[in-house]
Formats: structure tokens, sequence, C-alpha cells
């Protein structure tokens, strides 16, 4: 499929049964990024998010509450709608399934499709789950449980209504094999296939009143309501003028992404499809089903209530810094676990030390050296000048940050721009500023000082949409007028403009302290040496370690833990099975220069031949490939 000029991006319609946690944080701050990326680009964008309000789920929670489920709703959907401000969300609509203008929309496809014989009436009899608001089978129950003893599962004996969901099992099918990016990642697709290879049902979408009032009146059965799904779906093209603006809804369907996490697949990926096939519409671009937070290794749930309330990190720690870390920290389409350390870690690392400081060093150098000004702008960096390099670096993370939008990798993307903003400050600690003006080399030091500012400017940008109040203080600092940065000059040397002034008000990500009840324990006291395990130098002289570039990673079929990897290691390739694919994806591996143990006798491994070991460092359920931390050649002995 051709790339679409817009991008209309959705987050899925949250629950008013309570307030939101980190996990809807999650969603909706990537659609943001997303969505900020693409404007940076020039690109017209549309990014809609909202509150689904009707159904059991709502009206339950209303119950017991002790208030009407529109109360319920008009309550809790403020809870959304202020996080969202607070976390600087900048969607383009706000929809509400309660509103009249996505009920009507509703009723007139329901009428339709009722009209046109794709919905029919019928005895249900079967179990529903009111935690996810869908319809089960006995083979679903938890095991040795019985629904008498689950308080979230019923036996639903009624007359309802149904669409003919099974007539489009086979398109679907088909449909999904013909397009691999409808649904992502890759695993999920194959997830979605799976579920169809077993008889797809006809979809009850009715409920009587006599049991739930809360939902939408059937235009065709004044006893009934929609269920909760068929209504919800529907949002994302009710918000953009389905069938009141024409103009409008095609400006912006189909969908470049609905972005879900993966607990909603089916939903998306079985129910909605068929759905706008039976209507006659586009299908989505792209379904994206990320993956879960968790806390420890529980989802984090309201149902389950170990939520963690965004709210609080953002009180103790800032907006942008809660947005930097979910952005930063999962791997879209794997699951990510919070932990308060784990966020303290990420920040001192990445904001308080490589790019506060980075931006306070150079702030206070351009202090003492040069009144506080950009100093007069250098010629472009020569080719293979220390200038040039860091500069490279620079674009390089600016083509991996921007080539993450489509492969949904920002943090991928992230980790890129802090690698060059890390080479920005290695590059001052190769020039020595200091040293340059104790001998007072007064160019060279004005060079140095313009090109780790004018880097920093750079490199900062790329990060904006993830961090805007941040970044755009940073611009600040830097003495630049607009706070938020053109993408064309990213590309550009020599923008800052030499005699402005910075203006740096603090730190700009101070670091966080940790309270000492937090501190990690001390060292114990050291072990006594035992020198049976020692090994000479001439035996560790026996293995040759090397470094080597990981030209291309996939799965060893059938083996759920090994990748096949080919490497260069100096002037040979060679072929490496490494049991790292539970923590690396091959898409993290290409291009990586990593440590082998060149001289292994070459084995066997399911008919595959490894010739070497890759080394990682391994601590806890955490794995880290051992790596050099700067360009370096495939090949170079390592010891
Ligand atoms: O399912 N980790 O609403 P919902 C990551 N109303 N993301 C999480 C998460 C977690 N632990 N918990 C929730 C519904 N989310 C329906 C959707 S759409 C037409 C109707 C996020 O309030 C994630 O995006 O249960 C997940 O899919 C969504 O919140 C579910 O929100
Ligand atoms: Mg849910």
């Amino acid at each position: 499929m051709t790339e679409s000029s817009s991008f209309y991006v959705t987050t899925p319609i949250y629950y008013v049964n309570d307030k939101p946690h980190i996990g809807h944080a999650y969603t909706t701050i990537l659609a943001d990024v997303l969505t900020r990326y693409q404007r940076l680009l020039k690109r017209p964008s549309y990014f809609l998010t909202g509150t689904d309000e009707h159904g059991q789920k709502v009206q339950r929670a209303a119950e017991a509450n002790g208030i009407t489920s529109q109360e319920q709703a008009d309550r809790t959907v403020v809870r959304f709608q202020e996080l969202w401000k607070r976390l600087d969300i900048t969607h383009d609509d706000f929809i509400r399934t309660t509103e009249p203008r996505h009920k009507e929309v509703v009723q007139e496809i329901l009428q339709d499709l009722y009209d046109r014989g794709e919905i029919y009436k019928a005895e249900y009899d079967g179990l529903y789950d009111v935690t996810s608001e869908t319809f089960i089978t006995e083979k679903d129950l938890p095991e040795g449980k019985t629904v008498d003893e689950l308080p979230n599962i019923m036996r639903i004996k009624e007359t309802n209504y149904f669409f003919r969901m099974s007539h489009y099992q086979d398109w679907l099918i088909q449909y999904i094999e013909d397009n691999p990016e409808f649904i992502q990642p890759d695993f999920r697709r194959n997830e979605t296939l799976g579920f169809l290879r077993k008889p797809l049902q006809d979809l009850c979408i009715s409920r009587p009143k006599s049991r739930l009032n809360w939902g939408i009146d059937l235009p065709f059965d004044p006893d009934y309501v929609c269920y909760v799904w068929f209504d919800a779906l529907v949002n994302y093209i009710s918000a953009i003028g389905y069938r009141r603006d024409e103009a409008r809804f095609q400006q912006w369907w189909p969908v470049n992404y609905h972005l879900i996490g993966k607990d909603i697949l089916t939903t998306h990926t079985v129910y909605w499809p068929t759905m706008l096939q039976a209507m006659g519409l586009p299908q989505p671009r792209t379904i994206f089903a990320h993956g879960w937070w968790l806390f420890g290794d529980t989802k984090m749930s309201k149902s389950l209530g170990n939520v963690v309330n965004p709210m609080d990190l953002i009180d103790q720690h800032g907006v942008d810094a809660f947005r930097y870390y979910v952005m930063a920290e999962m791997t879209p389409g794997q699951d990510a676990s919070f932990s308060h350390d784990g966020f303290v870690r990420r920040y001192n690392a990445d904001l308080a030390n490589d790019l506060g400081n980075l931006l306070s060093r150079v702030a206070s150098m351009l202090g003492r050296y040069h009144e506080g000004r950009i100093p007069p702008r250098p010629e472009a960096p020569q080719a293979g000048s220390p200038e040039a390099e860091v500069w490279a670096t620079v674009q390089t993370a600016a083509n991996e940050m921007i080539g993450s939008l489509k492969t949904m990798r920002i943090d991928f993307g992230i980790a890129r721009v802090i690698d060059a903003i890390k080479h920005i400050n290695r590059y001052l600690e190769i020039k020595q500023p200091w040293t340059l003006a104790k001998q007072q080399k007064t160019e060279a030091l004005h060079q140095t000082l313009y090109v780790a500012a004018e880097c920093l400017r750079a490199a900062s940008a790329l990060l904006y949409p993830v961090m805007p109040e941040r970044i755009g203080a940073l611009r600040q600092a830097l003495g630049m007028a607009d706070r938020e940065p053109v993408i064309d000059r990213v590309r550009e040397f020599g923008v800052l403009e030499p005699g402005t002034a910075l203006a740096l008000e603090g730190a700009l990500f101070p670091r966080i302290d940790r309270n000492p009840s937090e501190a990690p324990p001390a060292p114990a006291a050291p072990e006594p040496v035992d020198e049976s395990n020692l090994i000479s130098i001439e035996d560790f002289k026996k293995v040759e370690l090397k470094t080597a570039k990981i030209l291309s990673a996939e799965a060893m079929p059938g083996a759920d833990k090994l990748l096949l990897l080919q490497v260069a290691c100096g002037g040979e390739t060679r072929q490496i099975i490494a049991g790292i694919a539970k923590h690396y994806t091959p898409a993290d591996l290409v291009g990586k220069t990593v440590v082998v143990v060149a001289n292994l006798k070459p084995v066997k491994l399911r008919g595959q031949l490894s010739q070497g070991m890759v080394l990682a460092a391994s601590s806890g359920e955490v794995l880290s490939l051992i790596s050099v931390d700067r360009e370096t050649e495939s090949g170079a002995i390592v010891r």
C-alpha cells in the first residue's frame, strides 16, 4: 500500500468505569508523539481519542457508586480530559459515545445493516464476560472454575439480534494474508489468523433492555440497546464525519493507525474489519497492538487494582520526564515492567547526565569563554575531522529517529538520539575547550563551542515531540526564538546565530537523588580469595576475543530462544547462533558491533553451523550484549 499524504491516528476510547492509569496514558502519549512528529514533517494530521461510555461495565460501576450511568460517565470523563491536558496531549478531537453526533451515526449504521439483511434476530444461549464485554465459550473459563464461581461471567439465554460476521470469515483471512501491514506486529497478525482457524460465529449485537438499559437504542426494536463494542468501534468513523461530511471523512479515512493494547486485538482485527466490510468501507491501514505495562509480572489493570497513577509521577518529576520514560522504556509490541527504580535510573542516565549535563556544560563554557553568547560561525566541518564525525552522528540519529516512526520503534530512535548526545559530550572531552582557552587557541575554542551547541540544537530537536516543554526550554536556553523546531533545519549546519545571548534558567533535568531508604544496599565485605579458580595470563591468551559487526539476524525455526546471526569479523563472514531471542529482536541487532569468542570450535545446532560465541552479561532477567563504546572496525582484537 502506498503511503497516504495525510495521517490519521486513534487511541482506544477508554471505559469510564474508573480513572485512567499509566496504561491509558501510554497509548495516548504514543499517539501524541507520532502525531507531533507528523506535524513537524508538515503532514496533515488528525489525532482522535475519547471515552467509551455505554455497556454493562459502566452501568455496574455506576450502581456501585450509587449514581446514574450518565453521572458516572460525566464524572469520570473529566479525569481523562484533565490527565490529557496535564500530559500535553494535542488530540484534535475527543469523542464521547454518549454524544448525539455518535449515537445517531451508530443508529443509521444499524438500520442500514438491518435493512440489508446483515443483522437478524435469533435465540442466544451462552456465556458473557463483563470484564471484557465479550461473549466467551466454556473453553475460555479459567481451569477448574464454573460460571457460578465467577462473578464477572454470566450465562445469557435470550432472544437477540446478530450480525452476520461468519459470512466474512474467508474474506477476512484472505485480506489479512494479502496485507501484511494490516495487523502489526507480525506475531499479532498470526494470533488473529490463529483465532480465525476456528469457525467464526455471528456476533450478538443487542441487549434486551430488561437486562441492560445503558446503551444506544436499536432503531428497529425499542426493547433493545446496542452491544457496547458494536457502538464503540464506530467512534473511529463517526468522529470524522461518516454519513455527515463526506469530504471530511474522505480526507482522513482509511485511518493510518488504530493504536490499541493487545487486550483488544480480536475486537479490532475481527469485529471491526467485518463491520467495515459490511458497510462497504475501506479497511484501516494498520491496527497496531502494543504490549502491556506490567507491575512486577502482572498486567496493570483497573480490575486488578495494581495501577500506577501517572499524576503522582508527574507531580514529582515533571510531565516530560514521564512522557520520555514511557516512550524510551517500552518497545511497542513487547510488554514492559514499570518500576520506580527503573524510572529514576533512566531519568538520571539519559536526561540528567547526558542531555541536561550537555546543555549545562555548553552554557557554562560559553559563559566563561564567550560572554554567554553564541561564538562566530565556523566553516562547515571538514571531512575526517572530529567535527564532521559528531555532526554525522547527529544526522544518522535524525535518519533513525524519523525512520523509527514507520517501524513503530520510537524507543530505538530515541536511543540513537541519546547516543548522539553522548557523542557530543565525548567530543567536548576530546577537544578540551578549557585547554584550548589556556593555550589561547581562540579560533579552535570558538569552533568547538559552536559545534557542540549546534549539534545539541539539532539533536535535541529530534526529541521535541516526546518532550515538547523541556526541549522548548532547551531551545530558549540556546537563545533560539522558536520553541518549536523546523525539521529541515536539523539537516542544516550553522543555524545558531552568532552573538545571540544564551538564557539558561536552572538545570533542565535536575538529578533525582534517591531517598536513602531506597538506596541499593552497601556492597558486602570482599570475599576471601580462593586461588583454585584463578587462571594464568597464558590461559587467558588462548581465548581469542574479537569485535564483530552483526550483518543480519533471524529467528531459528522451532527454537524460540535462539537467533541465527551473520556477522562480519575482519575480512570474513561467520554464522553464529546466539541464545538471545528473548532479549533482543533482530531489528535491535543489525548494525551492532559486539564481542565474540573467535576461536571456539564450530558446532552444529539444529542443523545449522555456529562459528563462535557472542558475549553477553546477564543479571537477573536482564541480558546485555557486550559491545564497544566507539566506532570500531570488526575483527579488532579484544583484551
Ligand atoms: O478496552 N498496559 O477500554 P479500556 C498498556 N473501551 N496499555 C494499557 C494497559 C496496560 N496495563 N491497560 C490499559 C477498552 N491499557 C474499550 C476500548 S475502543 C473502540 C474500545 C490501554 O479502558 C491499552 O490501549 O479497558 C488498552 O487497549 C486500553 O487501554 C484499554 O482501555
Ligand atoms: Mg480493559
